[in-house]
């Protein structure tokens, strides 16, 4: 079975160097794991612990949706003022709520990020893992993918040229696939 990783950038525009990092990981994907980006990010709500009920806001059915649906996710943050962007945290706020198998928890969940700065995200990502200890997934550790300036490692398409981090790409998606491993489809579980 092709094993399905959903990937969200934390940064909504157009020319993005995090969204071009996740299109650059669905041609770097080893066989049998397809990247599935979702663009829904932009309209899904402020947490609202009102709207947090058995019917909540359709974007944030679609986010739970797209999360359960999934094996694994890759999560691209940009850094904002030094830490995880507000559309990513609210995202995974939304999620860690949920009741049913949309939950975080015990995902496993590939992290990286990119920056025209010299940090590269490095305090975004730091960042990141804490919020992803907090609900339980299962992230991996290495490689760490922080694309430091950033501008300069895509070509005048957005394909990202440069060598190393395609190379470090190619293994962070590579131990992520190893973390989701063969898994038993419903139809085997009921085979046995
Ligand atoms: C930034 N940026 C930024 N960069 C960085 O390396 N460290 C930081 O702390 C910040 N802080 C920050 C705050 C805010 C509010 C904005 C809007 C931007 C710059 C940021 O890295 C840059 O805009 C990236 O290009 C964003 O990623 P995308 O959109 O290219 O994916």
């Amino acid at each position: 079975r092709e094993r399905r990783v959903l990937a969200l950038s934390g940064s909504l525009r157009e020319g993005s160097h995090n969204t071009a990092l996740l299109r650059a990981a669905g041609k770097l994907a080893p066989s049998g794991v397809s990247i599935t980006p979702w663009d829904g990010l932009a309209d899904v709500p402020m947490y609202h612990a009102d709207l947090d009920t058995a019917a909540p806001p359709e974007p944030v059915r679609a986010l739970r949706h797209e999360i359960a649906n999934a094996d694994a996710l890759l999560l691209a943050t940009p850094e904002y003022n030094a830490s995880v962007p507000a559309v990513l945290k609210n995202a995974i706020d939304w999620a860690s709520t949920a009741a049913d198998a949309s939950r975080l928890a015990g995902k496993p969940i590939a992290i990286l990020g990119a920056s025209p700065g010299a940090l590269g995200t490095a305090r975004a990502q730091l960042a990141l893992r804490q919020i992803l200890a907090a609900v339980g997934a299962e992230v991996v550790a290495k490689p760490e993918v922080i694309v430091f300036h950033a501008h300069e490692r895509f070509d005048e398409r957005g394909e990202l040229a440069d060598g190393l981090t395609r190379t470090l790409l190619a293994g962070l998606l590579a131990a992520l696939a190893d973390r989701v491993g063969p898994k038993l489809s419903e139809h085997d579980v009921l085979q046995t």
